[in-house]
């Protein structure tokens, strides 16, 4: 037999139906055996995984890697770094840099920083405008995998286009196919209680959930779900944070709209109590950190599937961004990408979910939705090589400073966590090993382009 790449053997992979003892042949970059030991070619590396299980890796699809605009906060390099660490191979980077990616040139332009500084792969989300929409299909072309539309944004380099052009935007990614990810809030709402309570005099903590109501969240969840009927856009409802959006969720999964959500750590591990740990302006986030009683049920809805995909929404700041008071001045959201796997296989430990569930929303779900599936989000012949080896024993204390994030302010100083991935593998390549970051800036691919 001729001598392949790589061979993985000794490891339990794990799918969302099954986990089985079996061993992994790679060349090329691509999956091309798996079987037993004995059926293995032989191999110029060899991986023994005797003890781990093996993973396909995750796809994070929504992240906010910082550039162009703010490489004060995040690189390129350092972000990936993180991720690959963090077990994560694919990463779908959000449009709120500066210039925002509202263009096929600010397109283009971002591309090429991800394709000089990315150690694992990557996808570009292109930005819905009011008047950008004859941008869309030549964005797609110069390889945008999806849209991104801030239904619910204060951001003026993402501004919430009206309705009217929410539409008509729908309308074209329908004929092209194409899911958009929605940042389900209204705005109006948004701006007519953020100045009422400036205006009122308010600087605490709660008044950020105060703002952002659970009703901003249930209505722009709603009119995304109705929006997507009626022009057969495909929609992703980002950052799920509330209790109150699953029976709309369900509603129109059951009346056939094409329609996943996501959820993210934040939502499933804090909530306001939180606060009194990490003083409380440190957790703002947007859509909020909620009162603790909506957890639970995000976490049941996210192992039954009407939730289908776990993110992180990783956006890193500085620590003192996130310490700033008052609360309309602390910088909104945490570093994710390296501390997501660990957090969830601490409860795969506990019991809370199984490895498959995990694989499910973490891999093979995320790829479904985007079109990637069977390339990436499954271990099978014909795959792409995006593996992450998982130790279930090894046991962790998270500690920002150990993270590679620049905006390293975890709200999971402390935590300990049993389960963590121990290689990560992208493409055939080994791109971290034991908590450290070993790939090649530049071996990340634009996963929008058949590589
Ligand atoms: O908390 C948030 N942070 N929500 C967003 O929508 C944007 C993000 C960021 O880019 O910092
Ligand atoms: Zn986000």
């Amino acid at each position: 037999m001729k001598p392949v790449d790589l061979v993985i053997s000794g490891g339990r992979l794990v799918s969302p139906d099954a986990i089985a003892s079996q061993s992994i042949a790679v060349d090329a970059g691509k999956i091309v055996g798996i079987g037993t030991t004995e059926q293995m070619p032989p191999a110029r590396e060899q991986i023994d995984a005797n003890g781990l299980y093996v993973l396909p890796g995750a796809i994070d699809v929504h992240v906010h890697f910082r550039e162009p605009g703010f490489a004060h906060k995040e690189t390129w390099t350092t972000a990936t770094q993180a991720a690959a660490v963090g077990g994560i191979t694919t990463v779908f980077d959000m449009p709120n840099t500066n210039p925002p990616t509202s263009s096929v040139e600010a397109l283009v332009q971002k591309i090429a920083i991800a394709e000089r500084q990315a150690i694992v792969n990557f996808g570009i989300y292109g930005n819905i405008g009011e008047h950008n929409r004859d941008q869309l299909k030549p964005m797609v072309e110069a390889g945008a995998v999806s849209f991104k539309l801030y239904m619910g944004s204060e951001n003026p380099l993402v501004p919430c286009p009206p309705d009217g052009a929410i539409l008509d935007a729908f309308d074209v990614l329908a004929g092209l196919g194409i899911r958009c990810t929605v940042h389900a809030e209204n705005t109006p709402i948004l701006m007519w209680r953020g100045e009422r309570l400036i205006r009122s005099g308010r600087r605490d903590a709660a008044a950020h959930l105060e703002q952002h109501s659970d009703i901003a969240t249930i209505e722009a969840v709603s009119r995304t779900a109705i929006f997507s009927e009626w022009t057969g856009c495909k929609v992703h409802i980002a950052h799920e944070s509330t209790r109150h959006s699953l029976p709309h969720i369900r509603f129109a999964k059951q009346r056939g709209v094409d329609i996943t959500v996501e959820t993210c750590p934040q939502y499933l591990f804090l909530s306001t109590d939180d606060g009194a740990r990490l003083g409380p302006n440190f957790l703002r986030v947007k859509p909020p950190v909620r009162e603790p009683g909506h957890k639970e049920p995000l976490w049941q809805a996210l192992v039954e599937g009407t939730i289908d995909i776990l993110s992180t929404d990783h956006a890193p700041h500085l620590r003192e961004e996130k310490l700033r008071d008052p609360i309309w001045d602390c910088a909104p959201g945490f570093p994710g990408v390296e501390t997501s796997m660990r957090l969830m296989l601490t409860e795969v430990s506990r019991g809370r979910l199984t490895l498959p569930q995990y694989v499910r929303m973490a891999c093979s779900a995320p790829a479904k939705a985007f079109g990637l599936y069977p390339r990436k989000g499954t271990l099978a012949e014909g795959a792409d090589a995006d593996i992450v080896l998982v130790d279930m024993n090894k046991r962790e204390i998270i500690k920002a400073d150990r993270l590679h994030s620049i905006g390293n302010a975890t709200p999971y100083e402390g935590f300990e966590v049993t389960g963590a991935p121990v290689r990560t593998i992208v493409r055939g390549k080994t791109v971290a090993m034991n908590g450290q970051p070993i790939g090649e800036p530049g071996w990340g691919r634009n996963v929008a382009r058949v590589s």
